[in-house]
């Protein structure tokens, strides 16, 4: 279905909406006519990403911790309130369990007195450290449960209990989405996160920084096309519930994406090396199969296109 066929005036949660995913949902969903709710703590998030919406009568912005109940009429709801680099949701691991499980918990409570449909922002980091590439839906995962990532992998994966129970004991009408590394503009620029640290460090001509040896490898998804996928699977019909994958197969190692930024901005930074940190996977790519068959879902932007929006973004907010 064309992610533009999301019907007018329906009144949408997003939680998380002040976030880096948040805010190109809740524009390209006030673009579409969608009455948009935007429910953030701006734990990570900002006004900032969403001051091109302020003035729109069709969004309201309200500061709330999905944590405590929300009493709310909406249509429909996108759950992806949680921090999501490892600086971030490290900081305060407890919470960010917290806002996984009790956020879901309340969010779902509100999908099943509102009965709108329900969407959770879920991760690959479901998969841990896999032992298959890439990964399938059905692929269990392999997480270390009491490792420093385990608040915001374990807390993903209850979260996809959660809903599914819902769905088999409320037949309540859910989505669960598996999303990859994900980037683009309105990222933060000091999360930790592979493609913002070597934007920003390139930019500001300071050494990239590689951890191991730069072999292992990620894929990366450019925002716009990400968006797309998580409003078609929206907008799919009931009986898909997913898990589904959305990411982009195209696989690089780190080191091709360092020389990459360091190309696109004409960068003289060195290349430094760092040991590799604890629980970090070798490899990471998604099987996207079951959302091109589901969906009709592929990403279409490439890594070099996406980089240079995300390298302007990056140049024209450091003030370089
Ligand atoms: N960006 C990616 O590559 C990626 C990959 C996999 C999954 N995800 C998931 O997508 C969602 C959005 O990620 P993002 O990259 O935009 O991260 P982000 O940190 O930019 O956005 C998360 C937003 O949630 C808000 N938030 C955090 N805790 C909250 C709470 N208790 N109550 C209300 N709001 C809260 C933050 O303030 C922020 O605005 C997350 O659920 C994340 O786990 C993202």
């Amino acid at each position: 279905m064309n992610p533009s066929s999301a019907s007018s005036y329906e009144r949408v949660l997003v939680t998380g909406g002040a976030g880096f995913l948040g805010s190109h949902l809740c524009d390209r969903l006030i673009a579409q006519g969608c009455d948009v709710l935007c429910v953030d703590n701006f734990y990570t998030g900002s006004k900032h990403n969403v001051h091109q919406l302020l003035r729109s009568p069709n969004f309201e912005l309200i500061r709330h911790d999905v944590t405590f109940p929300l009493y709310v009429e909406v249509d429909k709801i996108f759950n992806l309130a949680c921090p999501a680099s490892p600086i971030h949701y490290q900081r305060d691991p407890v919470q960010t369990t917290k806002t996984s499980v009790h956020g879901a918990i309340n969010m779902l409570g509100l999908a099943k007195r509102t009965h709108a449909r329900i969407l959770q922002a879920s991760t690959s980091e479901v998969y841990g450290d896999p032992e298959i590439h890439p990964q399938p839906e059905e692929y269990w995962g392999r997480v270390n449960t009491i490792g420093v990532r385990a608040c915001y992998d374990e807390g993903k994966r209850c979260a996809e209990t959660l809903f599914f129970d819902y769905w088999r004991q409320y037949r309540l009408d859910i989505k669960v989405m598996r999303i990859f590394n994900t980037y683009g503009p309105r990222m933060h620029p000091n999360d930790g996160r592979v493609v913002s640290n070597f934007i920003v460090q390139a930019l500001r001509g300071r050494p990239i920084t590689l951890y191991g040896d730069g072999q292992q490898t990620r894929s990366f998804c450019y925002v716009d096309d990400l968006i797309d996928g998580m409003l078609q699977l929206m907008d799919s019909p009931p009986e898909f519930t997913g898990p589904v994958n959305i990411g982009n197969p195209g696989e690089f190692t780190i080191r091709e994406l360092a020389e990459m930024v360091l190309r696109l901005t004409n960068s003289k930074s060195t290349i430094e090396f760092k040991p590799l940190p604890q629980d970090d996977p070798r490899q990471r790519r998604p099987d996207i199969t079951a959302a091109k068959t589901n969906l009709g879902w592929t990403p279409k932007i490439s890594l070099e296109d996406g980089l240079r929006e995300t390298i302007a973004y990056f140049r024209a907010t450091l003030e370089l």
